[in-house]
C-alpha cells in the first residue's frame, strides 16, 4: 500500500471506524500507563483522530506496526507524538522481537487483517503481544472481496508478477464462499481467547463508475509493484475486475459493494 495514495481516498475505511470506534468505547477498560499496540495503521488519519483521543490521558505507549515499509517512512514523518513509535512488520511473522511478547494492555486493529495471509499466525501472535488481562479488538472484511478482487487480478497474464499470492488468505477458495466468520471465530475459540464481541456488521458502499478504481487501488497491497507507465491500463483492469464483484443500482446508476466486517473483542 502506498500511504499517500490511501490517505486521499479512504473516507469510507474513515467513517466505518468512527461508526466502530464510538461503539466500542463503552467495551474498553482502561487503566492509566496502558501499553497500546495498532496492527496495520495505514496513513494514520483513523489513529491520530479516532483512536488517541480514546486513550487514558496517562497511557505508557502506542505501538504503530504495519507490514509496508512505505506506510511506516509516511507515519514517521507524518505523526511525531510522544510516546508513539511505528516499526514495520507482518503480524503473521515467524518470529516475533521479543520485547513484544506479553508487552500489550490493548491491541487495536481496522481493516486490516483480512489482508493476513496466515490468520492462524496472525492470531497466535496477537495472544503473544497481549498481556493475560489485555484487551484485543479488531474489525476486518469476511467477505471475502478482498482475495476475489487479488484472485481475479493474478488472473491476469499482465499483472501476475504483482504478487497478488502474499495477499490471498488461506481461507479463499476459488469458486467457494467459505464462512469466513466462522473460520476466524473457531481459530479466537481453538487459540483460547476469551470472546467478548463476535458480530457481523453489513453495510454496503456506493460508488459512482469513475470513483470506484480509486478507491480500490488506494487499498491494494500491491499498488508499488505497479509500474508508471502501464498504471493506465492496470487502473481500467481494476475497476473492471471491481465492477465484476459489484451490484449495479440502474436507478442510482451506482455500483452497490455488499461489505461484511467481522467485530471481535477478546477480554
Ligand atoms: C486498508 S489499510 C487500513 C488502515 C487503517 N487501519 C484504516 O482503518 O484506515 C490496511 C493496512 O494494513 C497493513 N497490512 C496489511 N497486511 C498486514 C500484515 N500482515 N501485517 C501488518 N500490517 C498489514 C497495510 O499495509 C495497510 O497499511
Amino acid at each position: 500500500m502506498i500511504a499517500s495514495v490511501y490517505s486521499k481516498n479512504n473516507c469510507r475505511q474513515y467513517s466505518h471506524n468512527e461508526r466502530i470506534i464510538e461503539n466500542l468505547k463503552k467495551h474498553l477498560k482502561w487503566n492509566e500507563s496502558d501499553r497500546i499496540l495498532e496492527i496495520g495503521v495505514g496513513d494514520g488519519k483513523s489513529t491520530t483522530d479516532l483512536l488517541f483521543p480514546i486513550f487514558p490521558k496517562n497511557f505508557r505507549e502506542y505501538v504503530g506496526i504495519d507490514i509496508s515499509q512505505n506506510t511506516i517512512e509516511y507515519l514517521k514523518s507524518h505523526i511525531k507524538l510522544d510516546k508513539c513509535n511505528f516499526y514495520e512488520m507482518d503480524v503473521c511473522c515467524d518470529r516475533l522481537p521479543e520485547e513484544f511478547e506479553n508487552r500489550f494492555d490493548h491491541i487495536f486493529s481496522f481493516h486490516c487483517l483480512h489482508w493476513a495471509r496466515y490468520p492462524r499466525k496472525a492470531l497466535e501472535n496477537i495472544k503473544k503481544m497481549l498481556k493475560s488481562e489485555g484487551q484485543f479488538f479488531g474489525t476486518f472484511l469476511i467477505n471475502g472481496i478482498c482475495d476475489k478482487l487479488l484472485f481475479k487480478l493474478s488472473q491476469i497474464p499482465r499483472w501476475r508478477e504483482h504478487g497478488y499470492g502474499k495477499y490471498i488468505s488461506t481461507f479463499f477458495q476459488e469458486n467457494s464462499s467459505n464462512d469466513y466468520f466462522e473460520m476466524w471465530k473457531n481459530l479466537f475459540e481453538n487459540l483460547g481467547f476469551n470472546l467478548q464481541l463476535a458480530h457481523v456488521d453489513k453495510f454496503v458502499l456506493n460508488f459512482a463508475k469513475e470513483e470506484i478504481a480509486d478507491f480500490v487501488i488506494a487499498f491494494l497491497p500491491t499498488l508499488s509493484a505497479v509500474k508508471k507507465e502501464d498504471l493506465k491500463d492496470y487502473t481500467l483492469d481494476v475497476e473492471n475486475v471491481a465492477i465484476s464483484i459489484s451490484e449495479f443500482d440502474e436507478n442510482k446508476e451506482t455500483y452497490k459493494f455488499h461489505m461484511e466486517a467481522a467485530i471481535f473483542m477478546t477480554s
